[in-house]
């Protein structure tokens, strides 16, 4: 199966042509002060994985869009990233979650030849608490699919692509209206404008993974390599903030999958609870429509406000952003709150080690400070990520009216007969025309 990736790869524009110096890229001044929004104890991996050491230490980070700095990352796809290349601390965090039994043994899930879609052996039940897999409906304790209840959580998917340029005006005019953004790690190397743009303005800044894998075929040191990379890339380019949230590509997670990004990476799993198909849109032929889309949304928006809406959208055209825009004032009109998916969602901490995008980020060095003067800088409130217990109560596909996973769209007939075989497969349709 192509990946899909492939799907977005085809506006890039050239890594090497671009250059973008902005501040950001160099020595950050940011206030050296303790947040109180630190939200894992201190002796998470994260706090020893993503070090950032202070601006007059010595350390220049790379120019967004330098050479140096795309060097210093992964290729892009189709590959995963090697993971033995990856920092040996990263898979000392995996070696030692894994020792700790925090990392559920369940097979590595296998691509279905024709869709893509993961499946098990024989014994493994994607809806049971044994496996517990998004893209089959099942939900994970301490993941999230809903947004508190009158909320719709802003989130878009895949970018930064050129299409990014058109939410960010839309959004520019919108009262300062701030959105997340689940960013592909090295779709950020081919855009670094728009990511800076996206984080200048405010924007919140997650993890969508450097590659954009079904995750749950890929084994822990994999599914490392792809969390780790964009985090790093994301820590290094933002001034050392560390992103809380991920969404795993096509909504596809497990117990095992999900457990790595919280136990190794301290990330929150966010899948969602309506999806537009919106990134099918500009497919050849079209899977959905502005039409079906418009409808979609009317029904949701004009509907019970119990849970809050999680819808999943893409950054991935100029239709998709478009399907957003038009349905904006219609979210407005309807009562609904709208704010950032990780502001939310984040209760005031949309990174590990910042509370938002405009404050200072807490420096290892300060932790320590804090901890020799014997101030306790612990945030009593450990993250619900945390603390859950992978694989514990689930519900299965309660609720859950949209699947995680997409599909290759090659013609019409490939298309339907891919949607009764995910359908045969998951349960339910992949999503709506
Ligand atoms: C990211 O920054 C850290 C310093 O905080 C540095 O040690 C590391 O090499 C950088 N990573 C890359 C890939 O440039
Ligand atoms: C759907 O389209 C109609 C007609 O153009 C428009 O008035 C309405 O705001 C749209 N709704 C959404 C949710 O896009
Ligand atoms: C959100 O933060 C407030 C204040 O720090 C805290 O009292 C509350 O328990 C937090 N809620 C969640 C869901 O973490």
């Amino acid at each position: 199966m192509r990946p899909y990736i492939t799907l977005l790869a085809l506006p890039l524009i050239s890594s090497t042509a671009i250059h973008v110096q902005n501040s950001h890229g160099h020595a950050h001044n940011f206030p050296r002060h303790i947040q109180g929004t630190w939200y894992h104890r201190d002796d998470h991996h994260v706090n020893a994985l993503f070090k950032r050491v202070g601006a007059t230490d010595g350390v220049t980070y790379a120019a967004i869009g330098s050479d140096a700095w795309v060097k210093a990352y992964p290729a892009g796809p189709p590959e995963s990233p090697d993971p033995n290349a990856m920092p040996s601390e990263w898979l000392a965090a995996l070696n030692d979650a894994v020792a700790r039994k925090a990392i559920p043994a369940i097979p590595v899930a296998t691509s279905h030849p024709d869709t893509g879609i993961p499946t098990y052996p024989a014994g493994f039940d994607p809806n049971g608490p044994q496996v517990c897999s998004a893209t089959y409906g099942c939900r994970i304790d301490g993941d999230v699919w809903d947004a508190p209840n009158g909320h719709v959580a802003l989130s878009f998917d895949d970018g930064p692509l050129p299409p990014t340029d058109g939410l960010l005006e839309f959004l520019d005019t919108q009262n300062g209206q701030t959105v997340t953004h689940f960013m592909i790690g090295s779709n950020i190397i081919e855009q670094p404008e728009q990511f800076q743009k996206a984080f200048n303005r405010g924007d919140d800044i997650a993890v969508h993974t450097w590659t954009h894998p079904y995750m749950t075929t890929k084994s822990n040191e994999q599914v490392v390599a792809e969390l780790g990379w964009t985090i790093e890339l994301i820590h290094n380019s933002t001034g050392g903030r560390v992103p809380r949230f991920w969404r795993p590509p096509y909504g596809d997670s497990d117990v095992r999958t999900s457990a790595i990004a919280r136990e190794v990476f301290g990330l929150t799993t966010v899948i969602w609870n309506q999806d537009t198909a919106d990134w099918s849109l500009d497919a050849s032929p079209p899977g959905t429509s502005l039409h079906a889309i418009n409808a979609s949304m009317n029904t949701w928006l004009t509907g019970s406000k119990t849970p809050g809406l999680i819808i999943l959208e893409h950054e991935l055209s100029d239709d998709s952003v478009g399907a957003f825009k038009a349905a904006y004032p219609v979210m407005q009109a309807h009562g609904w709150t709208l704010a950032s998916l990780a502001t939310l969602l984040g209760n005031g901490s949309v990174y590990q080690n910042a509370a938002n995008d405009g404050s200072a980020v807490r420096l290892v060095s300060d932790i320590l400070d804090a901890k020799t003067a014997g101030v306790p800088v612990s945030s009593a409130s450990a993250s619900a990520g945390a603390t859950a217990s992978a694989g514990g109560s689930v519900a299965a596909g309660a609720g859950a009216t949209a699947s995680g996973a997409n599909l290759e769209l090659k013609d019409e007939e490939t298309q339907h007969s891919a949607i009764q075989l995910q359908q045969s497969i998951t349960g339910y349709a992949p999503y709506y025309f």
